[in-house]
């Protein structure tokens, strides 16, 4: 395993792979990794050649300057972490300078709407900011497979359209969303909660199951507002957002399609700490 600090020792590694005819797959984090990272990069693991893993907390993707410098780095047991998986695997943790040609900046792109609904409403400009990196680490290793996980679906959606835009040539694959045993997501913030808010947020998975029964059973008696309020009942919790929307477009209908499928998405700020979740429904 190398861990790459410069753009030029990935030019190194990568024109040797290409000499090679490997076949490479990106899997971009922010560190602080856990079984949710580790599960995509297993996943590009079974088919790659060479894996790369980057390592960056990319300043653009937060409008929150407190939610930045809280966000938890551990780059030394990241790469521990990832050692123990394969030798076939390589890091690229760059400076901001580095990555962005100097101060970070921010593009603007046209997402039909996409990157305005659901976390698009709270995080202004969160989803520019998570395509201009994006695309710079796709124009960097120009990977055959990049792996994303689920649990952030908007993210992926987003990305999709991103690789319509530049018209880039790659397989994007989405990865299941990896739990705890109580169903709460594996996030890198989870590390953020109280042993207490850790165990009650089991209560957000619990709700996303039961809205999915509910659906296949009526999809029209659906009650949202009895599940914001139950969990905006609990210390410490406030529903951010929990909507039913359109699985392509990511967004609300009056009236529920038969042929189209509908996806749950919930946010729920726990003292300070956004967990969010989501669910396809049929
Ligand atoms: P980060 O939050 O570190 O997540 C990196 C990748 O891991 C994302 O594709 C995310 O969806 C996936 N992931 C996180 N938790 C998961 C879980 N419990 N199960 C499965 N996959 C999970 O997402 C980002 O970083 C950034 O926005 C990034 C794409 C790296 C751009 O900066």
């Amino acid at each position: 395993m190398i861990v790459c600090r410069t753009k030029e020792e990935v030019y190194a590694l990568i024109n040797e792979s290409t000499r090679l005819k490997q076949v490479l797959g990106l899997v971009p984090t922010m560190g602080s990794l856990h079984e949710g990272h580790l599960s995509l990069i297993s996943e590009a693991l079974r088919h790659n050649d060479i894996v790369w893993v980057t390592i960056f907390v990319n300043p653009t993707q937060f409008d929150n300057k407190k939610d930045l410098s809280n966000y938890p780095k551990n780059l030394e047991n990241d790469i521990q972490l990832i050692k123990k998986i394969s030798d076939n695997i390589n890091v690229f943790h760059p400076s901001e300078t580095e990555i962005y040609d100097g101060k970070p900046f921010l593009k603007k792109y046209d997402f039909n709407h996409l990157d305005l609904e659901l976390e698009g409403k709270f995080r202004a400009d969160h989803f520019n900011g998570v395509a201009t990196i994006v695309s710079k680490l796709f124009e960097l290793f120009k990977p055959s497979n990049a792996y994303f996980g689920e649990k952030d679906f908007q993210q992926t959606q987003i990305i999709n359209r991103l690789i319509d835009i530049e018209k880039i040539n790659l397989n994007m694959i989405i990865c299941p969303t990896i739990r705890e045993e109580n169903g709460l997501a594996l996030s890198s913030r989870n590390k953020l909660l109280s042993v207490k808010n850790k165990d009650k947020s089991s209560i957000i998975y619990k709700n996303l199951i039961f809205l999915q029964k509910s659906f296949i059973k009526n999809r029209n008696k659906l009650n949202l507002e009895k599940i914001k309020s139950e969990i905006n009942f609990m210390n410490d919790f406030k529903i951010e957002y929990l909507e039913i929307v359109n699985n392509k477009s990511l967004q609300i209908e009056l009236k529920f399609r038969e042929n189209e499928s509908y996806r749950a998405f919930i946010c729920v700020n726990v003292n300070g700490v956004r967990l969010i979740d989501n669910i396809l429904l049929n």
